[in-house]
């Protein structure tokens, strides 16, 4: 009997997490507490929820001891957890994504670990699994749109005709959350990027590839999400998670 390929995690765990200073001078943001657990045990236990137990964690050398010691290969979280560096600092989300290459097989999920949200994803990933879609965005309609990856959509038909990056105006309220599928040919268009007025490999100009090849497509999270980049976000984070008992 043939069965169902399960799909792999990514979970990018780098960056300097500068908004979140000075906490952030000396341990890394997604290893900082969020109701009960560091930040990064919730991405894990979502990606458990839905059967995803293969994951990867992407870090910066500096922390790579630190993740390693408190989550170990990921026992007691019930997941089989590897690691990867992303060498270059500053060099962006997609840039940090390249280090999924030879983790990953055809079609995957990649979550920014300071993404925290209740939505069970196994709708998504089914869907994305069994359709013909090359990626795929999750949305979320935010007050402070210009905050985030800004999705223009074409609602009729159902596609998104472009992403802009923290715009000053933003033309929508629907952020693009830190949660993406992609398949394998993502590599092949992360080399093919280039580095953003900032000097990063920005995940937005990535999404706008796919979207120039008509291989993105979206769907709307319907319940809590936060991005806890911030100190206010990271309180809100708190706030959440202490109310809630997971
Ligand atoms: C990143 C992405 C942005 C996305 C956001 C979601 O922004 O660049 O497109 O909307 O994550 O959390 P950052 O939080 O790194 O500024």
């Amino acid at each position: 009997m043939e069965r169902d390929v399960i799909m792999k995690g990514v979970i990018l765990a780098a960056g300097k997490g500068t908004r979140l200073d000075p906490f952030t001078r000396i341990l890394n943001k997604h290893l900082l507490p969020v109701g009960p657990y560091p930040m990064i045990y919730w991405p894990i236990k979502r990606l458990k929820h839905a059967g995803i137990t293969d994951i990867l964690i992407i870090t910066n050398q500096q922390h790579l001891s630190t993740f390693k010691g408190l989550l170990g290969k990921g026992e007691e979280l019930g997941v089989n957890l590897s690691y990867n560096i992303q060498y270059e600092t500053g060099g962006g989300i997609a840039d940090a994504l390249k280090y999924a290459k030879y983790f990953v097989d055809d079609k995957f999920i990649v979550l920014l670990g300071d993404n925290l949200f209740d939505d069970d994803l196994s709708p998504f990933i089914k869907d994305f699994q069994n359709e013909k879609q090359e990626a795929k965005v999750l949305l979320k309609e935010v007050l402070d749109p210009e905050r985030y990856g800004v999705a223009l959509l074409d609602e009729i038909n159902h596609s998104i005709i472009s992403i802009l990056e923290k715009p000053k105006n933003p033309e929508s309220s629907y952020c693009v959350t830190g949660i993406y599928f992609y398949d394998k040919k993502v590599f092949d268009l992360i080399d093919s990027l280039k580095p953003s007025i900032r000097g990063e490999k920005e995940i937005t100009d990535l999404n706008n590839l796919y979207i120039n090849r008509k291989g993105l497509k979206y769907d709307f999270l319907r319940s809590w999400w936060l991005d806890a980049g911030t100190h206010e976000a990271l309180f809100q984070a708190n706030k959440h998670f202490f109310e809630r008992e997971d």
